[in-house]
């Protein structure tokens, strides 16, 4: 079988321009002229004030098109994370936000979605210029999410409440649900913007207070956003940002003794460590969102082309840099051959290239470490004896810009099909009997997401049974919404992202129980 060669890098050859009118990849298709936005916020945000950090210390964060460092940004640890707590503690204990109405919470919350709507297009930027990701996009989706979300959650606010319970004999019983007190959100790269919102806006609606510790790739949009919470009427010290690395800033949240709860989205290494720091410290409640190696299982019966859109947008979407990527595509020998036709004549509508221009589809990776990671993934690949249909290659001389590369010929225990490679990698597998396709969508130490493409009831609604993962989506792929859940099974974490259940992660439950009439030891 012929497969066209991978000849897709459309546009101009990436270069950054940090404060230049981007003309050249714009004009073209009578799109608004982008400029590059100022870097306003690059200090520790505490208690309402932009700071530096107690040791003075900054890191240079990069551009991954070019991998040059567009500003320096303070570097928190220990010290300032002590001094953030101090300051949520504050707020929650007898400031004024927990104590509000749930309603007017609820307002605030609202007002914080318009803002961050208004300057979507600021975020998105900043965003392209710390991950790589593409800024039409991110505006349409990533700021549209976060909007959705946080009036969701606003919507939320005066929602929560206990029950009543039933009793045996002269007593009655209720339970109250209280904000479970300063919350800990330490968040990676690849979503800076939606993870914000998907973290915060649960924790705003239940009263509680926090502290973000953005990815140190992507401090950027996070400390605008919280310029923007200020903007909105958030009250100081109800979120604050310590913007620094993992092993310091990060471990010094995990492992407070006066941080209630820590939420963590990244990989599986690392919530480990998050998980070993609460247990460590004072058994803080955890939830962690972690990697994942999804598969997407396709059926003989369905229509090739939508199959392949589906499988095309489930591995490159965002580069391949998503937890929910589906990067195990199983294909039922009866489609299988003409699937790879299809696949791989793909590559060449697909354009990889700067992230500011309209028309590409694929920015780069967001730092020197994953692209190196990626490629490591695909020598692998090939070592280990798998086919490579098309890509493989490193794009340009500048930046980290990887082709789409597809492999056929995997097996089930090669790396490649069972690690998280977080790029844009396809891995195909070719299966016969729904039993086969089943047994190998469950071969994986992870379990977020799953998807299947079949027009038979039955054996969408049988496979959807038998996977285990959080999230299946049946002839669709990667549609996510504010009000529905989003977790993992197995080493994927747990704790639900999204959907009503997210306030749970912030909210304890109290049982208040009392005689009904006179004490029963009267
Ligand atoms: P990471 O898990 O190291 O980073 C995520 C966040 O955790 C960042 O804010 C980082 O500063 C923080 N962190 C790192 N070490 C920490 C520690 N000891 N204590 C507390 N916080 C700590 O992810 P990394 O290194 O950026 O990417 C490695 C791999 O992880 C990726 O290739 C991908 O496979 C996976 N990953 C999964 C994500 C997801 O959405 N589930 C997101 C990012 C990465
Ligand atoms: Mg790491």
């Amino acid at each position: 079988m012929e497969f066209p060669s991978s000849t897709f890098l459309k546009s101009s050859s990436p270069s950054s321009i940090n404060g230049q009118i981007i003309d050249s990849l714009c004009e073209s298709n009578g799109v608004s002229k982008l400029k590059i936005p100022e870097v306003k916020f690059t200090k520790l945000f505490i208690n309402g004030q932009f700071v530096d950090s107690v040791s003075g210390k900054t890191f240079g964060t990069r551009d991954p098109r070019t991998g040059d460092v567009v500003a320096e940004v303070a570097e928190g640890d220990k010290e300032d994370v002590d001094i953030a707590v101090k300051a949520a503690r504050e707020a929650f204990d007898h400031g004024k936000w927990p104590r509000m109405s749930g309603f007017d919470r609820g307002r605030v919350i609202l007002k914080f979605a318009d803002l961050i709507e208004q300057h979507g297009e600021e975020i998105a930027m900043l965003e392209s210029i710390n991950s790589g990701k593409l800024v039409h996009l991110t505006k349409e989706s990533d700021i549209q999410f976060a909007t959705n979300c946080l009036r969701y959650f606003a919507g939320a606010a005066d929602k929560i409440h206990g029950e009543t319970l039933k009793c045996t004999g002269e007593f009655q019983a209720y339970t109250l649900k209280e904000p479970v007190g300063v919350v800990g959100h330490i968040i990676p790269w690849n979503f800076p913007t939606v993870l914000f919102a998907a973290k915060a806006a649960p924790t705003l609606a239940t009263g509680c207070t926090m502290i973000f510790k953005p990815a140190e790739q992507s401090p950027l949009s996070i400390l605008y956003l919280a310029y923007l919470a200020k903007e909105a009427g958030i009250p100081d010290g109800v979120i604050n940002v310590i913007t620094g690395y993992g092993p310091t800033a990060g471990a010094a949240i995990s492992s407070h003794m006066d941080v209630d709860a820590v939420s963590f989205t990244g990989s599986t290494e690392v919530g480990k460590l998050v998980m070993g720091a609460a247990a460590a410290s004072n058994l803080k409640t955890v939830s962690l969102e972690l990697g994942g190696k999804c598969p997407l299982v396709i059926f003989n019966d369905v229509d090739i082309n939508m199959a392949v859109q589906t499988a095309w947008q489930a591995v490159f979407f965002n580069k391949g840099e998503v937890c929910i990527a589906g990067s195990r595509i199983y294909v039922q020998e009866g489609i299988y051959d003409e699937f790879l036709k299809k696949v791989t004549d793909n590559v060449k509508d697909w354009v990889v290239g700067d992230p500011f221009d309209p028309q590409v589809h694929q920015g780069p990776q967001v730092d020197k470490e994953q692209f190196d990671k990626v490629l490591r993934y695909i020598e692998s690949g090939k070592r280990e004896g798998a086919t490579l249909l098309t890509g493989g290659k490193a794009i340009g001389e500048k930046g980290y810009y990887i082709e789409p590369t597809i492999f056929t010929d995997v097996k089930e225990d090669m790396l490649i099909a069972q690690d998280e490679i977080f790029g844009p990698v396809m891995s195909i597998m070719k299966f016969k009997t729904i039993e086969e396709a089943i047994e190998k969508a469950n071969n994986t130490k992870y379990g977020l997401a799953a998807g299947i493409l079949t027009n038979d009831l039955n054996t969408a609604n049988r496979v959807s049974r038998s996977i285990r993962a959080g999230g299946i989506w049946v002839n669709c792929y990667m549609i996510t919404e504010s009000g529905i859940p989003f977790g993992g099974y197995k080493m994927s974490g747990f704790g639900m992202d999204s959907g009503l259940q997210a306030l749970e992660k912030y909210l304890k439950v109290k049982s208040v129980i009392t005689p009904i009439y006179n004490s029963p030891w009267l």
